[in-house]
Parts: C-alpha cells; structure tokens; sequence
C-alpha cells in the first residue's frame, strides 16, 4: 500500500525543491518502487525542457506553421505538434519502461518496449492554433500501469479509464514554463529556470478553489449548443450579486491555458457537445483524462456535462469527449442544467 510520500516543502531556502527530488521523494514514500515510473517521469521532464526551447526560438528557428500533413483528426499538423510529438517518443522509447506509447500525432497506439510496464499517452503540442500568435501552448500526458497479466499489444491495456492513471501532468509554455504533475498525492506546480535548465517546486499541494468567479467557453459556439448548455450560459452571465454573478468570460482557446487558469483561480472551463462536435472536440484518452485526474486530485471536478470523466470506458484512442472542469462547486451546477434541475 503506497503510504503518502514526505515531499520536500518548498520552504525558502538557497536552493528550492527540484522535480526530480520531489520525484525521488515519491519513489521513496512508495514501498516496493522499482524507479520505473521516476525514470519515465523524468523522462517527461528532459521532453518538455526540450520542447521549450524549441518553442522560445520557434520564430528564429522556422518552426512556425504547418507541416503540409493532416493528421488522423483531420488537423492540419504543424511543425511543432511534430516536433514535439518526435521529442515525446524517442525519450519514452528510449526510457526502457514504456510497453505503449499513444499520441494524439500517432495514428495509431505504438508499441515500444515489451518488458515495459506502463503505457503513455500524451498531447505533444496543445493549442496549435495559437504557435504562430505567441499565445500560452502546452503539453498534456498521462501514465497508466499496464494490468497484470495483460498483453501491451492488446489495445484493451491501454484503453482504461481515467480512474486508473499512475500520473498525469501538463506543461503550460508561456510567460513562464511550468510543469503541473500529481502522481496520486495531490498536484505539485514547478517553474523552469530557463538559466538553468531546472524545474523547481513553486506551487505545492495546488488546490482548485471550491466555487470561482470566471467561466470559460467559446462562445463562438453559442448558436450550436443544446438548449441546457444555452440555459447555463445566459445564467452564468446574469446579474446576481448574491451568487457572484455575472461571471468574467476568459478563454485562450488552449486547454493547457484555460486549465491552468482554473487549476489556480477556480471557476469553470466547458467544452459542450455542439451541433459541429456532437461528441465534443477534445480527446478523451490525452486531453480530458489527465487533466480531469489533476483536477480530482487538487479538490476540484470534470464531467462531460453529467457523468465523471474518469469513469468513462474508453473505446478508441482518439475519441472526442465533452469536458466541464473546475471547481466542484461550479462543475456541479452546470450539471444541474444538464439534467433540466435548473
Ligand atoms: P490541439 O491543439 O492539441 O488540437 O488542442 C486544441 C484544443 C484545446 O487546446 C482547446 O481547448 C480547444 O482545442 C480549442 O478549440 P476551439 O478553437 O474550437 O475553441
Ligand atoms: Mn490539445
Ligand atoms: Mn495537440
């Protein structure tokens, strides 16, 4: 049984807490830890330094706009989804302790090494469509144990529910470079010195408030919500000082940005189900599990609307889900007008 780990605080000291000290401080709370699962995590960690500095000089380095490809979503790939996405794979192949890896720029699930435990799935570039405007983009991933006595070449190994992610994080690469990570004992922020190269511990134990002030939703999409979804809009934005409303709008049109947001300031973020994305638009297995695991873990919640994201039986790698993130409190009215109670 995993007794919670003694992280290192981020008291004020010369030298503040590394990620991979605090990674090695899980390691340590976790009895019968082999240093497979620190190993891919810092895996993760050498990706996304390096994706970061590929995105700083994106400008500089002809690593703006598009590929010419489409990728399996229809989306026009651009050079930094690939670039990311070739980062992503050659560490956790190189790791040793992958047996599956699944990228939204991966077609289809890759199978890495076979006497790997843990199966991978990642976001490599979040928010393409903001590279070339310099607006906050990201990677999103989420680590799962391969069950045992399972075969990794059987897709069902890799098509579990959210519930059973081993970690999950995100990096948000913006103004600063953080890197947002919970291996099941709460969710722990770091900073990139970029002068460095270092992520160090600068928001630990996150907690997403329980009720917010800011909702967050393309409200370009208003004509082509379900009349529910068009109800809680409207509420949300009218005048009621007693409950805080109307809420601010915000909405950077990067899941990373917009989560992030939420994680720190509370409120909600809504990706409905519309007339153009009856399913929703973001992925289940690489966008909403991993951050609806995170925000669980920081006190907050993520539905499709309704039902908990991290019970949802996967059926497909790239299948599309409507996400409602936030605080549990928000999260839970808005589920209120999908069942007509309000
Ligand atoms: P990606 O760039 O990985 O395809 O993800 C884009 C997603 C997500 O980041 C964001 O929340 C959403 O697309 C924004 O969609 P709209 O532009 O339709 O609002
Ligand atoms: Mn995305
Ligand atoms: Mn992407």
């Amino acid at each position: 049984m995993n007794t919670s780990p003694q992280f290192p605080s981020a008291a004020s000291t010369t030298v503040g807490t590394t990620l991979e000290e605090h990674i090695m401080a899980g390691q340590r709370g976790s009895p019968g830890a082999t240093g497979d699962f620190t190993s891919l995590l810092s895996s993760v960690s050498l990706a996304v330094r390096i994706i970061h500095s590929r995105v700083r000089a994106a400008g500089l380095a002809g690593m703006l706009g598009y590929t010419g490809h489409t990728n399996v979503q229809g989306e026009a790939v651009q050079k930094l989804d690939m670039f990311a996405n070739e980062v992503l794979c050659t560490v956790f192949e190189r790791s040793s302790h992958c047996a599956v890896i699944g990228s939204e720029e991966l077609d289809e699930l890759k199978l890495s090494d076979p006497m790997g435990r843990y199966v991978v799935l990642f976001d490599p570039l979040d928010g393409s469509s903001n590279i070339d405007v310099n607006i906050s983009i990201g990677t999103i991933f989420a680590m799962l144990r391969v069950p045992q006595g399972s075969d990794p070449a059987d897709i069902a190994a890799s098509l579990q529910p959210g519930r059973l992610i081993a970690a999950a994080g995100y990096a948000v690469y913006g103004s600063a470079t953080t890197f947002v990570l919970t291996t099941g004992h709460g969710v722990h922020c770091f900073t990139l010195d970029p002068n460095i190269g270092e992520f160090f511990l600068s928001h630990p134990n996150m907690r997403c408030p329980d009720t917010g002030s800011i909702y967050s939703i393309n409200e370009g999409n208003s004509c082509r919500w379900a009349p529910p979804v068009k109800r809680w809009n409207e509420w949300i934005k009218t005048e009621d000082k007693a409950t805080g409303r109307p809420y601010d709008h915000r909405y950077v049109g990067s899941l990373v940005g917009d989560a992030h947001r939420t994680m720190m300031k509370g409120g909600i973020f809504a990706y409905p189900p519309d007339s153009k994305n009856p399913k929703g638009k973001l992925r289940l297995l690489y966008e909403a599990n991993p951050m609806a695991f995170l925000f669980e873990q920081a006190s907050g919640a993520a539905t499709n609307g309704i039902d908990r994201i991290l019970d949802i039986q996967p059926t497909d790698v790239h299948q599309r889900t409507p996400l409602v993130l936030g605080s549990r409190n928000d999260v839970a009215t808005f589920r209120q007008f999908m069942l007509g109670e309000r």
